[in-house]
């Protein structure tokens, strides 16, 4: 008791405790991670994005998507009752950055790939509002007249290999070439499809 109050009375005695509290905590929480392996480690099946998914990938982040749609399904009944199953840490580790985010003005897309088709996306970013009357979601339409050269496809690619996303040297050289000639539109479609495929979800 009194030991505590001389704690209490002097915030610079305080302060330094804290710090020792709370590091102490995020070691606990934090350090076992690092050894998970089912956090670490990518679901059987997870593949490096091929490059016109990988620039897809680039033209949601430029359009603010992630900033109404997030990218993780939480293990709640009422979201894998929608959305299918829940998201795993092994979905996620050859991205940079994460997605995920926690603003839903839209519906979460983490398994929203094989949901639609190839058109069922394409009119719905051109006018949303011709298939969800009610939508509030923005319109896209500038982004199938927009093509893409890929003159920084291979660049990306080898960033991405150095923070550990297995590309091969074949996958890097045949970049440019995969991705050039495709409608931003195309590129954003193609993320959009193979997203959470990998996990079957129910529907
Ligand atoms: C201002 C918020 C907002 C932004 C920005 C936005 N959306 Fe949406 N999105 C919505 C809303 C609301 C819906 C639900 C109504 C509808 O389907 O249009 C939706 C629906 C969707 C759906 C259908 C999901 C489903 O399961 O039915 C897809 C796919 C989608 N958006 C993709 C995108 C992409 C790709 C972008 C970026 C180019 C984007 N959205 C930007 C609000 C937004």
């Amino acid at each position: 008791m009194m030991n505590h109050e001389v704690v209490e009375k002097n915030i610079w005695l305080m302060i330094p405790l804290i710090i020792v509290a709370i590091s102490f905590g995020t070691l606990v929480e934090l350090v076992p991670l690092f050894f998970n392996e089912e956090v670490t480690e990518p679901i059987d099946g997870l593949e490096p994005m091929p490059a016109l998914v990988l620039e897809g990938r680039d033209i949601y982040i430029r359009e603010g998507c992630n900033n109404c749609h997030s990218q993780m399904i939480r293990p709640f009944r009422a979201e894998t009752e929608r959305y299918g199953h829940y998201s795993v840490a092994g979905e996620f580790v050859y991205n940079h950055p994460f997605l995920w985010g926690s603003k839903r003005t839209g519906p979460d897309l983490a398994r929203v790939g094989g949901r639609y088709s190839d058109d069922w996306h394409r009119l719905h970013l051109t006018d949303p509002r011709a298939l969800v009357p009610e939508s509030n979601m923005p319109a896209f339409p500038f982004l199938f007249q927009a093509e893409l050269d890929g003159e920084d496809t291979a660049a990306k690619m080898t960033a991405l290999r150095r923070v550990g996303v297995p590309y091969t040297d074949a996958q890097i050289d045949a970049a440019q070439e995969a991705v050039a000639g495709a409608t931003e539109g195309d590129a954003l479609i193609a993320y959009l499809q193979q997203l959470g495929t990998l996990i079957q979800s129910r529907r």
